[in-house]
């Protein structure tokens, strides 16, 4: 069975689907680059394994990221789960968990890398918005793509009536690419796309607003 360690630095909700899941993994550690992080007492309670590795007591990211390296090393993960993990990872940290560090983001990449997501699609007037999980590459909010969720931008949308709806779907689709992951069903090919194996590729078109 593969070992999973997840990181996060907030309310930790994706962490908690994954891990009301029941995935075909073990789920090591639930590790946290802040000690106040809401997310950690939740993983206390499902007798998660937890740690801290804090920002802070790093003069820089170099320093940090090999740390933090340290302790997922020491929880021998197959794969690190990073879920609301907020901190950005030096191309070193990230080639060394090559192929086994996945990240979700709150947009449909490579739409609205970065920060406040909602906020700039909303601006944009964009009329379907969404989220994506995909492997970590060192370029931020750009790695090859695993699921994504698209849901409907409404009129009377603000950022947090969108971020509710696009979160719903984050929580439905981490699982599913974590279940995929550990179940091998998942090749990261060179040209930098993922393939499905053993999945009968079907799918609806999201109109939105809807025809009438
Ligand atoms: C989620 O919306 C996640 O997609 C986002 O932070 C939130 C964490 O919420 N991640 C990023 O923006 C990473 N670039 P959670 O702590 O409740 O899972």
């Amino acid at each position: 069975m593969k070992n999973i360690v997840i990181l996060i630095s907030g309310r930790g909700s994706n962490m908690q689907a994954l891990l009301e899941a029941e995935l075909p993994c073990r789920i090591a550690a639930v590790i946290s680059n802040k000690a106040d992080a809401g997310g950690l007492d939740i993983a206390r309670q499902h007798c998660i394994p937890t740690a801290v590795v804090s920002h802070r007591d790093h003069p820089d990211r170099a320093s940090f990221d090999t740390a933090l390296a340290q302790v997922i090393d020491d929880f021998h993960a197959d794969f690190v789960i990073l879920a609301g993990f907020m901190r950005i990872l030096t191309a070193d940290f990230v080639n060394r968990y090559k192929g086994r560090l996945i990240n979700i983001h709150p947009s449909l990449l490579p739409a609205y890398g970065g920060l406040d997501t909602h906020e700039r699609a909303l601006k944009d007037g964009v009329k379907i918005h969404g989220c994506t999980v995909h492997f970590v590459t060192p370029d931020l909010d750009h790695g090859p793509i695993i699921i994504q969720a698209a849901v409907p931008v409404l009129y009377h949308d603000t950022p947090q009536t969108l971020a509710q709806r696009v979160l719903h779907e984050e929580h439905r689709i981490y699982p599913q690419a974590i279940r995929w992951l550990c179940a091998d069903q998942i090749e990261l090919m060179e040209d930098g796309r993922v393939l499905l194996r053993r999945h009968k590729q079907i799918g609806y078109a999201l109109i939105s607003p809807s025809l009438e």
